[in-house]
């Protein structure tokens, strides 16, 4: 097993808060059976004030890092699409919080939901090349679209870690890959804006246009081997997205696309109660289908990550040996059973509401801190 390079450990932090899908679109006058049947959504995630991306990065992080990793990260690598500085990185904190060793180097990465995939395959190159060190990844993102909007049924918000190293007890990743770039406009968020801006239909059909054109290439670059693939994971904005997405494969390679949707419901239940996670999607999904699935060592699990402007990276890895002793899935269950559920009216009043911009100073309530990393306070742009 030491030879290869992968994933040992990978942790998730959600908030403790979360909105019921089906009142809130009594709420905003749609069909609740759109939302939760059309779109697949259950619950979303609703991050309070004593959160943001840095905490929720460092809740999900310190759950599977001990002494001897801390010594041995390389680099941190915080992928996010909800920076809050254009300068000075979220790895910066996160780093500090935790205690990394002071010779790791540390910073964000950015493109859409793509970002965390572009790190693990960073990081993968750098532990390949230095097979002592690891490389620590987070992804953590607020996916806020805005009231009554088209998007608001997609947010959600938390975290990933992952562990990436020479000695990877989850999965080892293949060499196997297909990226590819589209300069569009199908989802971005320009700098003076609070809320993306979305073309939702084009951006739905541009991830499938694009799924479509990976798995082309990647039959012709790896011959025969597609049809190795067990299980095809994917960066799901909605749990219906990657559905769409394999059901357009049905007319040119029925027997995969039927071989993918029987087994593609077990890697949604995550996201049904908790929504986008932008940036930890993909990663959400394969964490369900790990714990959820009937998934057998050595088996080929295919990911799909597809970041908005668009990016998008199709990839495969190994499954290995005792790879669901190696996840606290207790730990995972536990934080979605003690959710706290938030009134829609309540949602609508402080949801929305700028916390993290413009004011010189925040105090957050001494009341709201919770056990885990907190954010205290803002001021002057220097966080607590
Ligand atoms: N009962 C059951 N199903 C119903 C229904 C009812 N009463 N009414 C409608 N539906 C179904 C529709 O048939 C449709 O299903 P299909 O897609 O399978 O045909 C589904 O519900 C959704 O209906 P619409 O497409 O009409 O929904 P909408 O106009 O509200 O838009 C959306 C949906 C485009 C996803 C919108 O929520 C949005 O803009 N979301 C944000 C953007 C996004 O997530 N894009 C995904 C790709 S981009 C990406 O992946 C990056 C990222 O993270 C943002």
């Amino acid at each position: 097993q030491d030879k290869y390079v992968g994933i040992e450990k990978i942790s998730l932090y959600i908030p403790k808060y979360y909105v019921n899908i089906e009142k809130l679109a009594r709420q905003r006058n749609v069909d609740p059976d759109k939302w939760t049947k059309g779109i697949g959504q259950e619950k979303m995630s609703i991050i309070p004030k004593n959160q943001d991306i840095v905490s929720m990065a460092a809740n999900a992080a310190i759950n599977i890092l001990n002494d001897e990793d801390k010594k041995n990260i390389g680099q941190v690598i915080f992928a996010t699409e909800s920076g809050f500085d254009f300068s000075k990185s979220a790895s910066t904190y996160l780093f500090d919080l935790l205690n990394i060793n002071k010779f790791a180097k540390t910073y964000e990465i950015k493109q859409a939901c793509y970002s965390a995939t572009a790190a693990i395959q960073i990081a993968c190159d750098y532990v390949r090349l230095r097979p002592n060190q690891k490389v620590l990844i987070v992804s953590s993102d607020i996916a806020k679209y805005g009231p009554k909007t088209g998007g608001e049924v997609t947010q959600g918000a938390g975290a990933i870690a992952i562990l990436i190293s020479s000695s990877p007890k989850i999965l080892r990743f293949t060499d196997k890959f297909v990226s590819l770039t589209r300069n569009e406009y199908d989802f971005w968020r320009p700098s003076y804006s609070e809320y993306p801006i979305v073309d939702g239909k084009f951006s739905t059909q541009l991830y499938i246009d694009m799924f479509k054109e990976s798995v082309n290439e990647f039959k012709n670059r790896y011959k025969n081997t597609l049809q190795n693939i067990d299980t095809m994971l994917f960066h799901l904005p909605f749990s219906k997205m990657g559905k769409k997405a394999l059901i357009s494969l049905e007319e040119d390679l029925p027997l995969l696309s039927q071989k993918w949707l029987s087994k593609y419901d077990q890697s949604t239940k995550l996201c049904r109660q908790i929504g986008n996670l932008y940036t930890g999607s993909l990663y959400l999904s394969f964490l369900s289908q790990l714990i959820y699935g009937n998934l057998k060592e050595n088996s080929e699990i295919g990911f799909f990550s597809y970041g908005s402007g668009a990016v998008c990276e199709l990839f495969t890895g190994i499954l290995l040996k005792d790879f669901t002793s190696n996840i606290d899935i207790k730990f995972i269950e536990k934080m979605l059973e003690n959710r706290d559920e938030i009134d829609v009216s309540e949602y609508d009043l402080n949801y929305f509401e700028k916390i993290y911009t413009e004011e010189n100073f925040i105090h957050v309530e001494e009341k709201l801190m919770e056990k885990g990393f907190n954010l205290k306070g803002i001021e002057n742009g220097k966080r607590e």
